[in-house]
């Protein structure tokens, strides 16, 4: 069968894709544009897609030989999986081997903006390294801290393992709260949303994108946190008001945040990166060798599920 893969892949996982079907590949890190999708998915029974792919309803009616869509990303707020189903198509993610490197990176911007890493570094670099002294580079501690989690998925329970070692106090907020045991376990407190983010020191967003997370976080809620607390997002950037978070920057309504993702990638609002009390990453949650190569792996075995008709392993969509 005949598969279009957008974007590069390590090439032993690719070699599994090629063994059996015919694979047009994206061999290059920039997206394909959506007219070369359009016109090169037209004749495919695969497609292996990228998070930063729009598939959409005209995009799918017009690929009529499609068999599966394979995500390559957890995330699939790309692809309108309602409109998939609507043809029989399953659509598939990553789920589960991008945790711990999502996780690890949420913390490394936790950290890196509250003690002012990126600052810091600058400064040396700058050759401005000022001599020691009692107040100098101050920034905020993190253990013992209160951090309150948004979204307490496979992710966000990650996040919360790497905060008990810091000695936080944790606050979770989730539509479907945890039974007491589960709680107890991951040493996580319910917090409502007011709750949680008027009282931690560090907010982590969690929550996939969809029409009610979407601007979840905005002038009210940022008005809500502490005029000491952080904000991170390793999530999506549409989760929040990306123009509301640049104002309470600006004025320090809030201490800072890290920001792994935007609003409308790969642009960010403008004042932005003019900002010290921000840490500013390019969607790099995922971005270690262990987990891409995984992730690659699951989206290939996806695709090749779905190309035997069968029921992929990690089907998003509910399809007869
Ligand atoms: C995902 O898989 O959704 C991540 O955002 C990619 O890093």
């Amino acid at each position: 069968m005949r598969v279009l893969v957008t974007g590069r892949l390590p090439g032993h996982i690719l070699a599994m894709l090629e063994k059996e079907h015919t694979v047009e590949i994206n061999s290059t890190d920039r997206p394909m544009s959506r007219e070369q999708i359009l016109v090169q998915v037209n004749d495919k029974q695969g497609l292996l897609c990228m998070i930063t792919d729009r598939i959409d309803c005209e995009l799918i009616d017009r690929a009529s030989r499609l068999k599966i869509i394979a995500n390559c990303g957890v995330g699939f707020n790309n692809i309108d999986i309602r409109a998939a189903a609507a043809k029989s198509i399953p659509v598939t993610n990553t789920p589960d081997v991008l945790t711990d490197a999502t996780a690890d990176l949420t913390f490394a911007l936790i950290l890196a903006v509250s003690r002012r890493i990126v600052e810091g570094d600058k400064k040396v670099r700058a050759g401005r390294f000022d001599p020691w002294a009692p107040l100098y580079f101050l920034g905020q501690e993190v253990s013992g801290k209160t951090l309150g989690i948004i979204g307490l998925g496979r992710i966000g329970e990650a996040v919360a393992k790497r905060a008990a070692g810091f000695g936080m106090q944790i606050f979770y907020y989730k539509q479907e709260r945890l039974d007491t045991d589960a709680e107890k376990n991951l040493g996580v407190v319910y917090a409502p949303m007011e709750k949680l983010l008027s009282e931690s020191d560090f907010i982590s967003l969690h929550v996939p994108l969809t029409a009610h997370t979407r601007h979840l976080v905005g002038e009210k809620e940022l008005n809500l946190m502490k005029a000491s607390a952080y904000l991170v997002n390793t999530s999506r950037g549409p989760v929040v008001d990306e123009k509301a978070l640049l104002k309470a920057l600006e004025n320090k309504r809030i201490q800072g945040a890290g920001m792994d993702v935007y609003e409308n990638e790969p642009e960010l609002t403008p004042g932005l990166t003019a900002l010290d009390n921000v840490v500013l990453l390019p969607h790099m949650g995922s971005a270690t060798i262990e987990t891409r190569t995984q992730m690659a792996r699951l989206a290939v075995e996806n695709l090749l599920a779905g190309l035997r008709g069968e029921v992929p392993p990690n089907c998003v969509n509910s399809v007869q």
